[in-house]
């Protein structure tokens, strides 16, 4: 017997075996214990990944599912599966004597972490002292690209960053969601905060996932971003909402890490559409975009002429925006003709459009 190896008893065989899977947390090691073709088998509890819970996975064969995202462990090696089996976490000797079982520790296998390229979303990205500011933009509107349409807000976007590379002398990019295939978020800051992790899992095991150059560009490029959205049944573009839920892994950076990776940027919204819902639509938009700076707002309006002189602006462009409506009122009042099966019944011979 190994003189090194401290004995813990776990309880009788029947209670051990039914109570499996479970975790015991002994010293400073959190092992899950196993029943696995009628063995039990000791496993070190914390996923290599984040530390999810194995004792909460599923098992499938010999190998447990880390609940969080998925990574898999042999129950009787530790090891990964072929492949990924160079990646270990502990395993730790288990006996039985006169009915009881028992572990031991230290593990007899220790963890094995493979060192990782770090994502190029963890590396810093320094942005030279000259560089011109940055403006990025998001298009949420959905669009069939092979049968395209006039989209009042990605025009207005487009115009915008337009201006700004022209007149403003920003550099500039702009991204439309329905270019970039990239799965929904999984909600894993439902099994627990740290779950919810930073580059967001799916971003970590799914190359072919493309909402990294969102990441990306909010992160780490942008100084300003401009989102566009139309009005679709009162809310933003069910892409816009897409996109946030993805965004959770860096909303949940402030609240578990303290760690506010969107900061010192200026968010500002394009927002067309009928009259249905504006309102709730911008601040339905802003509950995620003013949640990262919420605590400088008061410094900032002092602090900034900037805004005192949007504020200005905002007024005045009310103003320009009601004299064009002024001006053009008999054409704003005549009906807007549109196609599509209304339109055509109310175009039928001999019928007068309202
Ligand atoms: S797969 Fe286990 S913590 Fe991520």
């Amino acid at each position: 017997m190994d003189p090194n190896l401290t004995w813990h008893v776990l309880g009788s065989n029947e209670e051990v075996k039914a109570r499996t899977p479970f975790a015991v947390e002994i010293e400073e090691h959190s092992i899950a214990v196993f029943l696995h073709d009628a063995q039990l088998h000791a496993i070190g509890n914390r996923c290599n990944h984040k530390g999810g819970p194995l004792c909460e996975g599923t098992v499938t064969g010999e190998y447990v599912k880390c609940p969080w995202h998925g990574w898999e462990y042999s129950v009787i090696t530790g090891r990964g599966p072929t492949g990924y089996d160079e990646e270990q976490v502990p395993t730790f000797a288990l006996r039985e004597e006169a009915g009881l079982v028992s572990v031991a520790t230290p593990p007899l296998m220790p963890r094995r972490l493979i060192a990782h390229k770090p994502l190029h979303l963890l590396e810093e990205h320094l942005k030279p002292a000259d560089a011109r500011p940055r403006i990025l933009g998001i298009s949420t509107t959905a669009m069939d690209d092979t049968n395209p349409r006039f989209s009042t807000s990605d025009i207005l976007l487009q115009h915008a960053l337009t201006h700004a590379g022209a007149v403003l002398h920003a550099d500039t990019q702009l991204i439309r969601l329905r270019e970039l295939a990239f799965r929904h978020c999984e909600g894993n800051y439902s099994k627990a905060a740290r779950a919810c992790t930073w580059p967001c899992a799916i971003t970590e095991r799914d190359p072919e996932d493309q909402l990294t150059a969102v990441y990306e560009g909010l992160v780490h490029w942008a100084d300003v971003v401009i989102i566009a959205t139309p009005i679709r049944w009162g809310r933003a573009s069910s892409l816009y909402f897409k996109m946030t839920e993805r965004l959770n892994c860096v909303q949940n950076q402030v609240t578990i890490a303290d760690n506010v990776l969107i900061k010192n940027k200026v968010a500002a919204f394009i927002i067309t559409g009928g009259q249905d819902n504006v309102q709730e639509v911008a601040g339905g938009m802003l509950t995620f975009w003013s949640e990262q700076d919420m605590e400088t707002n008061v410094r900032l309006v002092r602090a900034s002429e900037a805004l005192r002189s949007a504020s200005a602006d905002l007024v005045g462009r009310a103003l320009m925006t009601w004299r064009m409506i002024d001006e053009h009122r008999a054409e704003m009042e005549q009906p807007m003709e549109r196609t599509g099966r209304k339109a055509q019944r109310l175009n039928r011979p001999g019928q007068v459009m309202a």
